[in-house]
């Protein structure tokens, strides 16, 4: 179904969503080699995309992309070291560089261990605006930006009680999260929202009111933050399943 210029595909279960995910990953990667010879993807962290990065390295996916043509990123990282298990860039190792057999030149981690994490943040500004193709604006522009969604309605590491869309022009940014007591490095939306295509992949009952708010448009970005995510001209997809979109009906 299209909501005010957003695609909602609501699916069965988790796993349902793991496949749509990496479905929905390998035909915009198609596109965009096709179209540009490359693909420039921000891969989401959390726990919900690691089933559908299994599944972009198992059979059949695996050999579904030109894998040396993708250049991959990330949305958001914590601040922690590669090997730290909280560590989105560990996470997307184990289950999608390594087994398939991805360059290291061809991936572009967020350097969560830097202190202050505002290098780290200011650092990958600057790979963005040496790697990506820039718009009108002279946004880093990304073929597709995976994000998912927290129960308060977060993404990336834009979290409730900072309005994501104000302040100031950066690309990237490390804000100090209080309800986690740390810091985290984040894509800001203005460069999400310059992406070609962003997909939000949610599951799960916790994540149901947050989902309503957003698609209902009952909230404002301070409050539940994936609300920043707008992209223009680029296309939003959300990728839903059912216990998450609960109380759309109800809305
Ligand atoms: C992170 C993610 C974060 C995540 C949401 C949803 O680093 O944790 O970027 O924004 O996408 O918290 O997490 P789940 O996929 O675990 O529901």
């Amino acid at each position: 179904m299209t909501t005010d210029g957003r695609d909602v595909a609501i699916v069965a279960d988790a796993d349902e969503l793991a496949r749509r995910l990496a479905a929905f990953v390998v035909e915009r990667a198609r596109a965009a080699i096709a179209r540009h010879g490359r693909f420039d993807l921000a891969l989401a962290g959390g726990s919900k995309p690691k089933a559908a990065y299994a599944a972009l390295a198992a059979p059949p996916l695996a050999t579904a992309v030109e894998w040396s043509r993708v250049r991959f990123f990330f949305g958001d990282e914590r601040c922690v070291g590669p090997d730290d298990d909280e560590s989105n860039f560990k996470m997307a190792r184990m289950r999608l560089f390594t087994p398939l057999r991805i360059a290291e030149g061809a991936v572009e981690r967020m350097r969560g261990e830097a202190h202050p994490p505002s290098l780290a943040a200011d650092a990958y500004a600057l790979v963005l605006r040496g790697a990506l193709e820039r718009d009108a604006r002279d946004t880093p522009v990304f073929d597709c930006v995976m994000l998912g969604m927290g129960p308060d309605g977060h993404t990336a590491s834009l979290f409730p009680g900072t309005d994501p869309t104000s302040g100031d022009d950066a690309l990237v940014r490390a804000p100090y999260v209080e309800r986690l007591a740390t810091h985290r490095i984040t894509l800001t939306p203005r460069v999400i929202n310059a992406a070609r295509d962003v997909v939000i992949a949610t599951a799960g009952g916790e994540k149901a009111a947050a989902l309503a708010d957003a698609l209902g448009g009952y909230a404002r970005p301070i409050d539940r933050p994936v609300l920043a995510v707008r992209p223009d001209p680029g296309r939003l997809t959300w990728l839903v399943d059912r216990d998450a979109a609960a109380l759309l009906a109800a809305r």
